[in-house]
């Protein structure tokens, strides 16, 4: 039975049940036909100093030789002397789903006697994403516009057990309103549970000192109990403690695991009880990817736009904004074009009443003419009957009449008795 559901007494929905399959319930399966033909792009960025297994661990998170093994690192002397910034893109096909990753690496990041600036490149790279996607926004033509934005950035914190450095907390700083920054505890393996435990309590407490904001797995209101309790055990696991390695080895019970091998055993890379690999694979492919893509384009990448069109001396509704956003123009032209009709409305309105008033003065003109001359006959014709009073009064009092002029002007004859 259809049922009326007021809505602010705007309008009204009307609940109905369907006879039977019309076929809209197929609309998510046609999105994501779509998507896949389409393919996704996803650009990570790894920032670490050198050694810590960056290589190793996205080789390990996309399970392919993303990274070629590495030649040793050239003397301290011979190595350039800023932060290269290198980009690898690779298609990779999973179940017939196409994705474009493209990994930025950032040798160099921590490795030379001053670090002061060493988030300077790195910045100016984002940064530099961040325009040409504007640029690509701003053409006519729209429809092939390649999304290079930073999706994610994987910090990679040095196994120390003690706190944060100087350099990951500037970095981090300068970085975590411009990136999604997911930080991980680099080479896990080289730590106890104990150790881990400690170090994370520590970075935290770093990071919420200096208020820095970190990638959270976001929860919507009306989520399943099971989508919350998911995002709350990922969380639970930040910053990622991780061990990497593209390698098999054979545990002593005979599996071959992706792991690393030790003298007294086997640390697996997939092994939740060993390391939260698999919890940040979770969080930056299985299950927050799009968020990711979503949060750098609806959050990072507009706070940064506005800033940068402000930062031109372009207030948000200045021509110039307008320029260089169509959509902003468009809005204005509506606003004015509404403005416009308003102006006309009331014009027609002002006019419509002078004519209303024009034309009840006339009427009221004729109404007390009217009255006048209605008046003055009246007027005149009391007078007429007074002098007719008087004349029969004369009559019958038997004194003559004198003749006299009436109101027309012409003299009155005597009356005859
Ligand atoms: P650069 O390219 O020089 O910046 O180094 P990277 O950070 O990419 O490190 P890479 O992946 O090349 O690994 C450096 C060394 O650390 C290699 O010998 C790896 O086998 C080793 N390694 C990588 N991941 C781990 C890990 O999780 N635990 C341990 N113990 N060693 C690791």
């Amino acid at each position: 039975n259809p049922s009326l559901v007021p809505n602010n007494g705007l309008s009204s929905v009307i609940r109905k049940k369907l006879m039977g399959y019309v076929g809209f319930a197929n609309l998510p399966n046609q999105v994501h036909r779509k998507s896949v033909r389409k393919g996704f792009q996803f650009t990570a960025m790894v920032v670490g100093e050198s050694g810590l297994g960056k290589s190793t661990l996205i080789n390990t998170l996309f399970n392919t030789t993303l990274y070629p093994p590495k030649e040793p690192l050239p003397p301290a002397a011979e190595r350039p002397k800023t932060v290269a910034i290198e980009s690898i893109g690779a298609d990779i096909e999973e179940n017939g789903v196409r994705l474009h990753l493209t990994v930025v690496d950032t040798p160099g990041f921590g490795d030379f006697v001053n670090n002061d600036d060493s988030w300077k490149p790195i910045v100016e790279n984002i940064e530099s994403r961040f325009d040409s996607y504007l640029e690509q926004e701003n053409r006519v033509n729209r429809m092939k516009v390649v999304d290079n934005r930073v999706h994610a950035c994987l910090y990679f914190i040095q196994p120390t057990g003690h706190s944060l450095k100087e350099i990951d907390i500037e970095f981090m700083r300068r970085l975590h309103t411009k990136v999604n920054l997911i930080p991980v505890i680099a080479k896990a393996d080289t730590m106890t549970d104990e150790e881990i435990a400690d170090f994370k309590e520590r970075i935290l407490s770093d990071i919420a000192h200096h208020n820095i904001h970190i990638f959270q797995a976001p929860t919507y209101e009306n989520e399943d109990e099971e989508t919350i309790a998911e995002a709350e055990e990922i969380a639970s696991k930040i910053p990622f403690a991780v061990v990497g390695s593209d390698k098999a080895v054979v545990t002593p019970d005979g599996r071959e695991v992706r792991g690393r091998a030790y003298p007294w055993g086997v640390v697996e890379v997939d092994n939740e009880e060993h390391c939260d690999f698999v919890k940040l694979r979770q969080m930056l492919v299985r299950t927050y990817m799009e968020e990711l893509r979503e949060y750098t384009n609806d959050v990072l990448y507009e706070n940064w736009r506005t800033e940068k069109l402000m930062g031109m001396g372009v207030a948000q509704d200045s021509s110039v904004f307008k320029e260089i956003n169509p959509a902003a123009r468009m809005q204005e032209e509506r606003v004015l074009h509404e403005a416009k009709l308003a102006k006309m409305e009331a014009e027609m309105k002002m006019v419509f009443q002078q004519k209303v008033q024009e034309k009840e003065a006339k009427l009221k003109q004729s109404e007390e003419e009217l009255y006048a001359r209605h008046k003055e006959m009246k007027d005149a014709l009391e007078k007429q009957r007074a002098d007719l009073e008087e004349k029969k009064k004369k009559i019958e009092s038997g004194r003559p009449i004198t003749p006299e002029k009436n109101t027309t002007g012409r003299r009155k004859g005597f009356l005859r008795t």
